[in-house]
């Protein structure tokens, strides 16, 4: 199954892939939902959303200290390597992901775009000024923005927070021309990201997944792999390799 859709992606110039939480999983970073998810030790309204923020900054300050750390410890995997890879083989490729994790960049990908943030940049609650590279943020004396004075936040979107809309509708232009889609290790269930392959496959691309286990999307996609995203990518890539010399 996996060689039908490597014979399908030789023909394609324009590739989206979009990424969740799962392509990180195997690099040690938790995912969001499931039985080890973070949502399911922590409540998010209490920790990512500006009601949270403004009532209580520190423990905001101290949840994204820790992910940082955390963050920082880890490396990129097989699964974000073979999109570097596979970037490098198609003409129009664009990586939209939903993790903030900064793993894509470190991998080498290029043509990524951000729908969440990301856990390194922070900005104004007030002005939206950026800041980055900031280092760590104390959360007993949280820093003020030089503009404004408005407090320092993560440059992360939020629970009931719109997304950057220059970076959603380039996603959704690039899911309209697409040729193949694949949505790899996400539950997609948090819009507007999970919106992006249905509008793909509604323009005539074909759906590809690859997950742990079946999502809201396995029943609509035209390929579901069941398994870890470390080792389907990189045996896709190779395929292809092998196609493309052949
Ligand atoms: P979730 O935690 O909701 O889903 C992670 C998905 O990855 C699940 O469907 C798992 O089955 C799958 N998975 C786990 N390990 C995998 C592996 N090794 N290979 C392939 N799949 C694997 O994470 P997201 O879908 O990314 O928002 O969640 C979307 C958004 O919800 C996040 O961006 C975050 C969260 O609230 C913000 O931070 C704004």
């Amino acid at each position: 199954m996996l060689e039908e859709v490597v014979g399908k992606l030789k023909n394609c110039s324009k590739v989206v892939v979009l990424t969740g939480a799962g392509i990180s999983a195997e690099s040690g970073v938790p995912t969001f939902r499931g039985k080890e998810g973070l949502w399911g030790k922590f409540k998010p309204e209490q920790l990512a959303s500006m009601d949270a923020f403004m009532s209580n900054p520190k423990i905001v300050w101290e949840w994204y200290n820790w992910r940082r750390e955390l963050i920082a410890k880890v490396r990129p995997n097989a699964g974000h390597v073979a999109l570097v890879n596979l970037e490098n083989m198609i003409d129009e490729f664009t990586l939209v992901t939903q993790n903030v994790d900064n793993l894509h960049f470190l991998a080498g990908s290029k043509s990524i775009l951000e729908l969440h943030g990301n856990i390194y940049r922070n900005k104004c609650m007030d002005c939206s000024a950026l800041y980055e590279d900031e280092g760590d943020i104390n959360p007993e004396r949280i820093p003020t923005c030089s503009l404004c004075n408005g407090k320092i936040r993560p440059d992360i979107v939020w629970f009931g927070e719109m997304l950057d809309s220059d970076i959603i509708n380039r996603a959704f232009l690039k899911a309209e021309e697409a040729e193949l889609f694949f949505v790899v290790g996400t539950s997609a269930l948090v819009h507007p990201a999970a919106t992006l392959p249905i509008v793909a496959q509604q323009h005539g691309a074909i759906l590809v997944e690859i997950n742990v286990e079946r999502t809201a999307l396995s029943d609509i996609v035209d390929f579901h792999f069941e398994g870890k995203s470390g080792q389907f990518l990189p045996k896709l890539v190779e395929l292809l390799k092998e196609q493309i010399s052949t």
